[in-house]
Order: C-alpha cells, then sequence, then structure tokens
C-alpha cells in the first residue's frame, strides 16, 4: 500500500529528479492510487517544491504541466492507498512542514497523541494525515541536530505502527533519507546517483544492483554514498542483490493492459519457477530451502499462512503435500492464524505464500510461527522483500514483475513452487521413489505448453465473457483441486468486474448454495478429469445436472475429450489433459480470461481495479 520513490543524482540541477520519481510513480502505482505527489529540493530552490493531486497519476501529471516544478537535485514521490484521511489534495503525500518534505507507507498508531503534543507545541495542521505528524516532528528534531538523517533517526524512535517514511530537507539537497519499521523499503545503486524504493520497480528503468534494507534501519542517500545504520545510528551492512529481470519486464508488451499480458505470460512464469531445479541425476535440489534435511524429515504437520490469490494457491498446496508426502496441512488466511492461539511448535512448517512479500498479515504470522519455534519457508515472488527475510528458508517463484493488482501468473507461481515443494519433501522423506519424483516432474514440465494452448484457444471464452456484460451475479463450483479453482475465479471477476461471485465446492451445494440457482443463474463448473479419481468426475457432472434442472445456465470447464458434460453444458471450455493434481495450472487460466474480458468490455481498469492496492502493507 502506497508507493514510495527517492531519487539523489550529482548532475547540477535538472529535470531528472523530477523525472525518475514520475517514472518510478508510474510503476509503482499498482500499489495505490488514491493521490500522487512528489517534493524536489535543489540548490538555490530555499524550500521544497511540491505538486500533489487526488486521483491516479495522470492528474498529477496534467498539474505539473500546468504548474512546472523548478529543476532539482533530489526528489521524493508518493502514490497513494488512503488510511487517515480521506483520498483528497490536501491529504496527498508530501506534507511539508518548515523546510522539511516527508512521504509515508504504514500507518502511525500514536498519531493522535504526538499530533496533540504538537499542537500545543504550536504546530499548524493542514491535513487529516497521520503522516503530516511526521513533518512536523522531523522538522523540530532538525532544528536541534542540524542534520536529517540524525532527525529521522529521533523520530523514527518516537513512532508507533507501521512506516517507510523518506523525508527531503531544502538546506540538504543532496541527500534523500529513509527510515522503515514493518513496511517495505529497497536502495537502488547507480553511478553518481541513488534511488530508493517500495520495491525494485521503483528504480529498475535505471538500475538492477540493489541493498535490502532491514527492520528498524535508517538509510542516507547522497549521489555517491548510501549509508544505513539502525536507529542507535550503529552502521549496518544491508545485502546487496540483483533484479533478475528488466525493465521490458514490467512493460506492457503490445497487450492492452497489464493484466492481459500477465495472464499471456503464464506459461513463463511457470516454466521459470521451475527451471534449475533438479540435479544431473534429475533429483529434486531447492538450494534456497536452508532448513536442515533433518528437520524436514521431522515436521508432522505443515500450516500455510496467506491471504486471498495466494491463500488459494496453498489449497491447491494442500491436496498436493498431503497426497504426495502423507503429511497433513492445514491452510489458514494469515490474518487469522495469530489471533486464535494456533498449535503450531518445532515440529510443524509453516509456508507463508506471498507474492509481493510485503502482506502486513502474512508477515505477522511468520513471526508469530517463529516465536512459538516453527520453521518458516516463504513462498514469494519478489526479491529483497520483508516476508523471505524473515523466514528461515524461501523458495522463489520467477512469475517476473507483476504489475496488474489483481494477482494472475503470481498465482500460477505459487502453485508450482508449492508442487516443487511437495515433489521435494516426498522425495526427501522417501514418499516417494526418484523415477517417480522425475515422472511427475516431467508432467509438471509440459504444463507450461499446455498453458499456451489454452491462451491460443481462448476466443470462445472471450465472446462468452462478452455477452454477459449485464449479468449481475456468477457461481463457481468445484470439487478437490477445483474448489480453490472456484475460489479463484469468483475472486477475479468481483475484483476486476464489480460482480457479486461466490465460489463453492460442489459437494456443498445441496447443503444450502443450491437455493440460489433460479432460471439464467450462470454457474462455472470445473469439471475433475474422468482419468482421475474414482467418482469424483461423475459426483461432479451429477451436480451440473442438479443445477442444470433448476434453470442454471451451465460453464462448463473440463479435460479434452470429455464427453459425458456435453449434453449438460450450455458452454464448454476444454482444457488438455494433464494429471488431476495439477489441473488448477489450466483450469484457472479461462476463469482469468472470462473475468479480464468482462471487466474490460464493462470498460473497467483491469489494471487497477477501484479500492484495491497490490501490497497490503496494513493490518
Ligand atoms: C487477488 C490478489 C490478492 C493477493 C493478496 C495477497 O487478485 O492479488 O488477494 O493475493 O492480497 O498478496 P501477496 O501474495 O502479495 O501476499
Amino acid at each position: 500500500m502506497c508507493g514510495i520513490v527517492g531519487y539523489v543524482g550529482e548532475h547540477a540541477a535538472g529535470t531528472k529528479p523530477l523525472e525518475v520519481a514520475l517514472e518510478g510513480l508510474r510503476r509503482l502505482e499498482y500499489r495505490g492510487y488514491d493521490s500522487a505527489g512528489v517534493a524536489l529540493v535543489g540548490a538555490g530552490l530555499g524550500q521544497v517544491a511540491t505538486r500533489k493531486k487526488a486521483g491516479k497519476l495522470v492528474n498529477l501529471v496534467a498539474e505539473l504541466e500546468e504548474n512546472p516544478l523548478p529543476p532539482a537535485t533530489a526528489a521524493i514521490g508518493h502514490t497513494r492507498w488512503a488510511t487517515h484521511g480521506a483520498p483528497n489534495d490536501v491529504n496527498a503525500h508530501p506534507h511539508v512542514a518548515g523546510k522539511v518534505a516527508v512521504i509515508h507507507n504504514g500507518i502511525v498508531e500514536n498519531f493522535a497523541q504526538l499530533k496533540a503534543e504538537l499542537a500545543d507545541d504550536g504546530a499548524r495542521f493542514r491535513s487529516e494525515t497521520d503522516t503530516e505528524v511526521v513533518a512536523h516532528l522531523l522538522e523540530r528534531a532538525y532544528a536541534r541536530t542540524g542534520d536529517l538523517t540524525a532527525a529521522l533517526r529521533e523520530v523514527a524512535q518516537r513512532l508507533e505502527g507501521t512506516f517507510t517514511i523518506l523525508a527531503v530537507h531544502a538546506d540538504e539537497p543532496q541527500k534523500v533519507v529513509g527510515a522503515r519499521h514493518d513496511s517495505p523499503l529497497v536502495v537502488g545503486l547507480g553511478e553518481g546517483e541513488n534511488f530508493l524504493g517500495s520495491d525494485v520497480a521503483a528504480f529498475i528503468a535505471h538500475t538492477r544492483e540493489a541493498l535490502e534494507l532491514g527492520q528498524d534501519q535508517v538509510v542516507t542517500i547522497t549521489p555517491d554514498s548510501v549509508t544505513v545504520t539502525d536507529f542507535d545510528g550503529s552502521v549496518v551492512e544491508p545485502r546487496r542483490f540483483t533484479v533478475d529481470w528488466d525493465a521490458a519486464a514490467a512493460e506492457k508488451g503490445g497487450f492492452a493492459s497489464f493484466m492481459d499480458k500477465e495472464i499471456h505470460d503464464q506459461p513463463h512464469a511457470v516454466a521459470d519457477t521451475l527451471l534449475g531445479r533438479t540435479d544431473l541425476s534429475g533429483a529434486l535440489v531447492l538450494d534456497e530451502i536452508r532448513i536442515p534435511e533433518a528437520v524436514l524429515r521431522s515436521v508432522d504437520k505443515i500450516v500455510v499462512v496467506a491471504c486471498g490469490t495466494a491463500a488459494y494457491a496453498g489449497h491447491v498446496a494442500k491436496y498436493a503435500i498431503e497426497h504426495w508426502c502423507r503429511i497433513p496441512v492445514e491452510v489458514e488466511l494469515a490474518h487469522e492464524f495469530r489471533y486464535r492461539d494456533p498449535v503450531v511448535n518445532e515440529k510443524t512448517l509453516v509456508v507463508a505464500v506471498s507474492q509481493s512479500g510485503e502482506t502486513m498479515d502474512t508477515l505477522m504470522a511468520v513471526r508469530h510461527a517463529r516465536e512459538q519455534g516453527s520453521k518458516v519457508l516463504a513462498i514469494c515472488n519478489t526479491h529483497g522483500s520483508t516476508i523471505p527475510r524473515e523466514s528461515d528458508a524461501v523458495l522463489y517463484t520467477h512469475a517476473g514483475p507483476e504489475v496488474a493488482v489483481a494477482s494472475t501468473k503470481a498465482f500460477l507461481g505459487q502453485i508450482t513452487a508449492a508442487y516443487l515443494l511437495g515433489l521435494y519433501l516426498a522425495q526427501l522423506r522417501g514418499n516417494k521413489f526418484p523415477d517417480e519424483v522425475a515422472e511427475l516432474l516431467g508432467q509438471l514440465r509440459e504444463v507450461p505448453a499446455k498453458i499456451q494452448q489454452v491462451l491460443d484457444g481462448a476466443e470462445h471464452v472471450r465472446e462468452v465473457a462478452r455477452s454477459m456484460r449485464e449479468v449481475s451475479s456468477v457461481l463457481f463450483l468445484g470439487r478437490h483441486v477445483g474448489f480453490p479453482v472456484a475460489l479463484e475465479g469468483a475472486l477475479k471477476l468481483k475484483e476486476l468486474a464489480y460482480i457479486h461471485a461466490e465460489g463453492f465446492a460442489a459437494g456443498e451445494l445441496k447443503h444450502g448454495p443450491i437455493a440460489l440457482i433460479e432460471e439464467g443463474q450462470p454457474v462455472f463448473v470445473i469439471v475433475p478429469s474422468p482419468r482421475g479419481r474414482d467418482s469424483l468426475h461423475s459426483k461432479v457432472v451429477s451436480n451440473i445436472q442438479e443445477i442444470r434442472a433448476r434453470g442454471a445456465r451451465t460453464l462448463v470447464i473440463a479435460e479434452e475429450g470429455d464427453s459425458d458434460v456435453l449434453p449438460y453444458a450450455d458452454e464448454v471450455f476444454f482444457v488438455p489433459q494433464v494429471p488431476t493434481l495439477l489441473a488448477p495450472l489450466l483450469t484457472t487460466v479461462p476463469l482469468q480470461i472470462f473475468a479480464c474480458e468482462l471487466a474490460t468490455a464493462k470498460g473497467l481498469d483491469v489494471d487497477q481495479p477501484r479500492n484495491l492496492a497490490k501490497s497490503v502493507t496494513v493490518e
């Protein structure tokens, strides 16, 4: 939530700082788009120069055309997902006090108390935000210390809650400072210039060399130096990493939307996640799993913690891992996990699934699990993010940057990584012979080409989606691994098309939801392979008959060659044959395309749906 960018360069005052800030904001806009703003400092300016505007970045750009900013040496920029205060111009960041400008991601929980204290001291507030409090505190601390870094260290120690803060001061025009506590911040390393960002997307157009900041650290960037300390001022050595994708990967590449592009990226997302994870003998080697093998052998329960789409990937993981490894797997929404006093201990492996690696609910679950003595393994798509850093081990998905707010390719990447984890555990614990693991891996490697077939044959899904612009409710049914796919299909439709949608386990239908079926009610049904588990297929075919008999319009996703569904399907979308457990990698795709196309037909912004932000860094 909220995107943050900072830049300082050695060039004489020029337009680059503003350009870098706007470019960074464009790439970070998926993190929030309630307002956008920038602040510049430069030699001789005397004051910070700011512009900010409610709404998407285009509004700020229009404002800058009308009221240009002067040349500068450093800039900070912010794109907001509103927490305190309505999304209007005044509450937009940056917030200014005297010669200080501040931007913030997170929530300052003790802001009311600090605000009262500052008001008694004569501070006058313009906005309703918690952030403005930080600007005033910083102005006062600077007056005492005469040094922006020291001032920020002092202020950071007074704040409760979560925050990434960036600040500039008009009297220190070659410096940007940042502090982080439970919110993300990474450093981009340039030559004669340095960058700060909520994530690497902020500066990927300029550098792929980056530093990970740890918890409770303060960073100061100048054109030729980066200094990191803890809140007490002790210097720390941050971990350096190289981003393994480039700016082009975060562009639309000819597609109408990032969503469409990312749906089409999925064969690569799956293939790249599988890549390089076997040794010469064909055995799985997951180098990043740095949990001792003895510990993994002694695990007697796995708990997957995640939110939203990532949690549905966790549901798929449960089916696969339980089947392959015979270890009980629970899947828990991360925000529920911590507060119900879960029974986890050193024999529990907690698997945290997160595209962004910054979801606060999931991060808190990770911390709680580790406090209970559990080992935590993160499945994550974002290098340099907090969840992998705070976990014992990480299995990266290689889906590449996911820019559209609603998740697509990261979901398939997460499911692929979960299969790898399951097969690795099965290999390690002796549940499967090496040739069985190799066979399953071989089948997994065939999946990307099959996803491509689904994408190539998707015109029918699109036509049906366009014809359903006026529907007000769609239901999704699935069994076994088709159940999480149904949940994901419903979530995509809600998010993108603002249509009421619900996913059910098909067997649950007769226990209540069947009452919703009336004449013309569209229902997607994800049908398992007829070659799969005994009776699973026939049970779902019976479910289709039950709802059709009550007037439902049935939209069936089935395996190629499954003629049993034809008499009961108003529309059928075939996907290639794969083993039952791997089917979500294919059956999800038509549902993503359906939601994207229907939302587009309604004229909606599929990349930035209303009220959402990609990286949910508040609880
Ligand atoms: C839905 C979606 C969200 C995320 C959830 C977790 O399309 O994107 O439900 O899956 O907010 O986010 P991460 O994976 O970043 O932890």
